[in-house]
């Protein structure tokens, strides 16, 4: 039966719901190996020459990202996971303040970033179409979880602030959130900086550049389609390429962490850790019974993906149907997850980009995005 309030039916929306869970995972594992091999085709990575499928790479980045928002507004407020409609949760209350979480991320992403960006590459139209895709039904999914029986009872505020999952996940969101906007600042002066022009100030490309011009080598620098990169340098840049990535992963990361139970048990060892870490010598004699489990555990997981039985897995998982598949998987963690296979090809490819690009000026031991690992 339809709510008087909405003009579908809970059960619509709970089927909704679950198919945006399932093929958003699906969809987004799947994109991992075809953007490693072509490269969403904006940002450094637009093809050359003019075409009517170019579109302006800053107004259609708002208005993508402005989609999210939107959806998750109207999801929030309507509840529609509710057999009825419930009160709004209490301005301090965990489920307001994760919806502000979200909201504070979208006002910076959609509307305050790219105001302030000086110069943004135009973009394939493929881009934006497909971002609004995932938009409607990331926006939608987030706004309707946190509005859910579901998520009124996980995020019951006696009980989540009393949680230290809670704390720790909104601590690594703040933390996050700014290591985003601060590294994205670093990349977007350098273009204001290149806008300005030479006066005022250098990349350090430009640097570089003038050192090499006096020496009489070529400049390493690259301006395709007239947009100017250098060599970001200061805070996590002085480790990996793509720190604004690597801060909105734990950005998104704390947000689930807070938001959800995680998709699955941890093992006792992990959940003890604060108590043992107290005493190192517990920790060593609690590790060392299950360190060899866990070893096992892990060659049988490679053993098993490499075997066919795991491509078996996989077309059950995609044929398994949208309400019984992935039950303990959430918006939040798949939010995650999205973010992780959409981001982490890019940037892979993208330090290879800054690597060819810029050649010996690059810093050699600076790693793709996850500092001093990968
Ligand atoms: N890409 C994704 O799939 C994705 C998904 C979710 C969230 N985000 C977030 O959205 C934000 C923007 O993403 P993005 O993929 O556009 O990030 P990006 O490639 O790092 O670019 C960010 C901005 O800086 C400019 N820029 C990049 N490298 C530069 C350099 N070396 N010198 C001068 N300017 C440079 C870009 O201009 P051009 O556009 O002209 O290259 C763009 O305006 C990031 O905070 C990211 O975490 C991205």
């Amino acid at each position: 039966m339809a709510r008087p309030d909405l003009t579908f039916s809970q059960t619509t929306a709970q089927t909704f719901f679950n198919f945006a869970r399932k093929w958003l995972t699906i969809s987004s594992l799947a994109t991992v190996p075809v953007t490693f091999l072509v490269n969403a085709p904006f940002g450094r990575f637009t093809p050359s020459g003019d075409s009517i499928f170019l579109v302006d790479g800053i107004k259609s980045w708002i208005l993508m990202e402005l989609v999210s928002p939107i959806m998750f507004t109207y999801c929030f407020f309507k509840s529609p996971l509710s057999y009825y409609r419930p009160a709004l949760p209490a301005p301090i209350s965990p489920q307001a303040i994760l919806a502000a979480c979200f909201l504070i991320h979208y006002a910076n992403r959609a509307i305050i970033s790219p105001l302030r960006t000086p110069r943004r590459s135009k973009s394939h139209i493929i881009v934006p179409m497909s971002a609004v895709g995932f938009n409607l039904l990331n926006g939608s999914m987030m706004g309707s979880y946190l509005s859910s029986p579901f998520a009124r009872i996980f995020l019951t505020p006696d009980v989540t602030f009393a949680r230290t999952s809670f704390w720790v996940g909104l601590l690594l969101w703040a933390v996050g959130f700014a290591g985003n906007i601060i590294h994205d600042e670093i990349l977007l002066d350098i273009r204001r900086k290149a806008k300005v022009g030479k006066g005022k100030g250098k990349s350090k490309t430009e640097e570089d550049d003038g050192k090499k011009a006096k020496n009489g080598e070529k400049p390493s620098q690259e301006r395709p389609k007239g947009e100017y990169y250098g060599i970001p340098q200061g805070w996590l840049y002085d480790y990996i390429s793509y720190p604004n990535y690597f801060c909105e992963w734990v950005e998104w990361f704390g947000f689930a962490l807070a938001a959800s139970p995680l998709p699955f048990e941890l093992p006792a060892v992990i959940t003890s850790l604060p108590s043992l870490l107290v005493n190192p010598i517990d920790f060593v004699l609690a590790l060392g019974p299950v360190l060899p489990a866990a070893l096992g555990g892990l060659w049988q997981l490679l053993l098993f993906v490499l075997s066919p039985a795991f491509l078996q897995w996989i077309v059950n998982g995609i044929n398994s149907p949208t309400y019984l598949w992935g039950q303990t998987l959430t918006p939040p963690h798949i939010f995650f997850m999205a973010e992780v296979a959409t981001m982490f090809p890019r940037a892979w490819n993208g330090h290879k980009w800054y690597k060819t690009t810029f050649k010996e000026s690059y810093p050699k031991d600076r790693k793709v995005v996850i500092p001093w690992i990968l």
